[in-house]
């Protein structure tokens, strides 16, 4: 979700008037990946490096983060959408976290729609805690590192029980990846819009999801092989 900032600096509000705009937009996104049939719909909200901002704009980050939350938990339920965290969230502002944990005890038992928010996040940080935990498993006797394969190693990621992302969005005009799901997009086809975050509207989003659709996914395979097959759309 990136581009915030220029968004409101273009229209000459402070970078976190963009900010706000962009947590109104988060709530239209999550409307339409529903409407789009999209199960799971991954935000990257906040990252481990944005740290490094200036301290009056995290605190602004986080009190709308609060705000989303507090406003949200309604919104899940009522539309059946279970909400899981990445990154190492426990570590933001207590009350955030509080209310995170509150959240996803509260909609565990939806199946058919998730929300999946990337917060405190980081590819490299998710491998490096991956190891830990791989280690400790093997360690108790619950790995066996003569076994390991990709099964294994996912089993410890954070997204351990969320499908690979079949579709990455990013918004803002910028093509890099950022940390972002680097292991879980292997496959993943990548969208660069230079449309910024607060503007990507559910009319944008179905745009993108569309020309997903058209798209032909090989996975090492020839054409004629994959056409034989269907590939459903279950992450974005
Ligand atoms: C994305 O917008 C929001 C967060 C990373 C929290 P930016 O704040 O990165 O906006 P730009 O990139 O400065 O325009
Ligand atoms: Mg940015």
């Amino acid at each position: 979700m990136d581009g915030n900032g220029r968004w409101a600096q273009r229209q000459g509000l402070p970078r976190n008037e963009g900010h706000r705009r962009g947590v109104d937009n988060v709530e239209r996104v999550v409307k339409a990946a529903r409407d789009q049939q999209v199960r799971h719909l991954t935000l990257y909200a906040f990252s481990v490096e944005n740290w490094k901002r200036p301290k009056l704009e995290i605190e602004a980050l986080m009190r709308l983060l609060e705000g989303f939350l507090k406003d949200q938990r309604k919104v899940l339920h009522e539309n059946q959408i279970r909400l899981r965290v990445l990154g190492r969230w426990r570590d933001l502002p207590k009350r955030v976290v509080k209310l995170l944990e509150q959240t996803i005890a509260e909609t565990e038992q939806y199946t058919d729609w998730n929300l999946n928010l990337a917060l405190n996040y980081g590819s490299r940080t998710e491998v490096v805690d991956a190891f830990q935990s791989y280690a400790r498993a093997a360690l108790a006797g619950e790995e066996d590192p003569e076994k390991a394969d990709w099964a294994a190693v996912a089993r410890h990621l954070y997204s351990r029980d969320i499908p690979d992302p079949d579709f990455v969005i990013r918004t803002s005009g910028e093509c890099r990846i950022s940390n972002f799901l680097l292991l879980q997009s292997a496959y993943a086809e990548y969208y660069f819009t230079p449309v910024c975050w607060p503007e990507f509207d559910e009319n944008r989003f179905a745009e993108a999801v569309d020309s997903y659709r058209r798209r032909e996914r090989r996975y090492g395979l020839t054409g004629e092989q994959i056409r034989e097959q269907e590939a459903p759309l279950s992450g974005v």
